[in-house]
């Protein structure tokens, strides 16, 4: 890559993350770096002092640091943009399926690049201007496999999106119900109706600036040009650019493994130290005008969505409970025959689909595929699925592993005006700690006479009864 190339390159990578483009003094910093010059020859170039354009130059490593989420600086800076360049950059045309890589190049922006295009950069956009415009970008949704019931869920989600212009949604549930699926089933029911469908997986903990980076590579490609807005406008965006896509078209975004950004250790909702900004993007969608929904899937209810969500509100959150009778299908996929007592297995496994596939084969393996011998032994058989829990108990805090283990050893659904014994919470503590396991839906609720009662699914207690002792 030449000089040219590689500053048209992170111009526009500058320019999707903030909206800016490289100014001079930018701009000369970077084409110094490249002809291996120092500050100081800088700096008198560009008559000013060296310690500026040092502050600049650390500012503008920092900031394409974090856009290519790793260490870029002034001795790496070329290899790194050109390892960007060259490995990053792939097409996967499938049905109406593409994808590109780590690297945008936006031809149609409002901004048009202060740099021309590089040759690699000719034949990419040559490519994308033969072919139909790309607007659904599912590469990272899993592909429709079977998939059972969901009716009511499905018709509650295309009322909430397409007939009440629901911004904001989350679909939440515990590990292996069913939210990836359901989505997916979804996205393929109304994707239609959107200018922009895309599909993010938040497993790898992305941090804000590259996933946007990423959506928006996404927005150009399908052909969209950055959307122009006053000064007052891009003020109401917070920063974020995505937003302004988000307003601009009408767009369908889901983010999955959303709980992935969320910390560790500390009660439902909070952010990893520097993932603080997820919350901001989420209030922001939740409260700006569009028309566009973002569907987060996670373990637990993302706090901003707890706290802007009703009936009458464009956030809605739906909690995905387990299968029915339907789950009976999953049994019958695995070859588990004495039906009679396939409901007494789903009640215990609580309809979890995944759950159900787990423990299916480990009667298949172990006990011959003979249900009544299965459930005729004492104890709840976990298998699998305790390195499957594992993850989800990992994540909790003190307080509330605790309060679990002492929901797992009560005999009898408990009411919430009863306080754990032995335990040093207070009453406020204690409701905090439910409520968030409320919304990890690690807790079951049962209404009695218009009373509320507390209890753990059968796996959970069982879990916690073989895998935690408090201290
Ligand atoms: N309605 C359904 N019918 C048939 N199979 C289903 C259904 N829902 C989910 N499954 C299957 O159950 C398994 C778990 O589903 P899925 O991955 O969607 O769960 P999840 O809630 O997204 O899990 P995680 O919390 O790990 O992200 C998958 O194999 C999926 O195909
Ligand atoms: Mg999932």
């Amino acid at each position: 890559m030449d000089v040219q190339e590689v500053l048209k390159l992170a111009d526009d990578l500058v320019f999707i993350n903030t909206g800016k483009h490289l100014d001079n003094l930018q701009e000369v910093i970077l084409r110094g770096t490249l002809q291996g010059l120092k500050y100081s020859k800088i700096a008198d170039e560009s008559h000013c002092t060296e310690g500026h354009v040092k502050d600049i130059a650390s500012e503008l490593w920092k900031l394409l640091s974090e856009v290519l989420g790793e260490e870029v600086n002034k001795a790496n800076f070329r290899v790194r943009l050109e390892q960007v360049k060259f490995s990053n950059l792939w097409w996967n045309f499938n049905k109406d399926i593409v994808q590109i890589g780590e690297v945008n190049f936006c031809e149609n922006s409002s901004h048009s690049p202060k740099l021309p295009n590089s040759p690699i950069e000719e034949e990419v956009l040559n490519k994308a201007n033969t072919e139909p415009k790309v607007r659904q970008f599912l590469a990272e949704m899993p592909k429709s496999g079977i998939f059972y019931d969901r009716t009511s869920e499905l018709a509650t989600l295309k009322q909430w999106i397409l007939h009440e212009n629901t911004r904001l949604l989350a679909i939440h549930g515990i590990v292996g119900i069913g939210k990836t699926a359901l989505a997916a089933q979804l996205v393929q029911q109304i994707k239609n109706e959107f200018d922009f469908v895309i599909w993010r997986s938040l497993a790898t903990s992305p941090p804000l600036s590259i996933l946007q980076t990423n959506i928006i590579q996404f927005f150009c490609r399908g052909g969209a040009p950055v959307p122009a807005h006053s000064p007052e406008e891009g003020a109401t965006t917070g920063g974020l650019p995505l937003l302004e896509y988000l307003q601009k078209y009408r767009c369908l975004l889901i983010l999955d493994d959303v709980q992935m950004v969320n910390s560790s250790g500390q009660l439902a909702g909070d952010y990893k130290p520097g993932y603080e900004d997820y919350g901001t993007l989420f209030r922001q969608v939740g409260e700006l005008s569009h028309n566009s929904c973002l569907v987060l899937l996670s373990w637990e209810t993302p706090r901003e969505i707890a706290a802007l969500e009703g009936k009458n509100q464009p956030v809605r959150s739906l909690q995905l409970n387990g299968l029915g009778g339907e789950a009976g299908e999953i049994l019958r996929e695995k070859g588990l025959a004495e039906h009679e007592k396939w409901s007494e297995l789903i009640e215990q496994y609580r309809g979890n689909p995944l759950w159900l596939k787990i423990v299916a084969t480990m009667i298949q393996d172990l006990f011959n595929g003979s249900l009544s011998d299965f459930l005729s032994d004492d104890t709840l058989f976990l298998g699998d699925l305790e390195s499957l829990l594992d993850q989800p108990f990992n994540r909790l805090s003190e307080s509330e592993k605790q309060v679990m283990s002492w929901l797992a050893s009560q005999t009898a659904p408990v009411s919430i005006s009863k306080l754990p014994e032995n335990m040093q919470l207070s009453r406020s503590q204690f409701l905090k700690v439910m409520q968030s396991l409320g919304r990890r839906s690690l807790v079951e609720k049962i209404l009695e006479d218009e009373r509320t009662f507390f209890t753990l699914a059968p796996v959970l207690k069982e879990y916690l009864k073989t895998n935690y002792s408090p201290t």
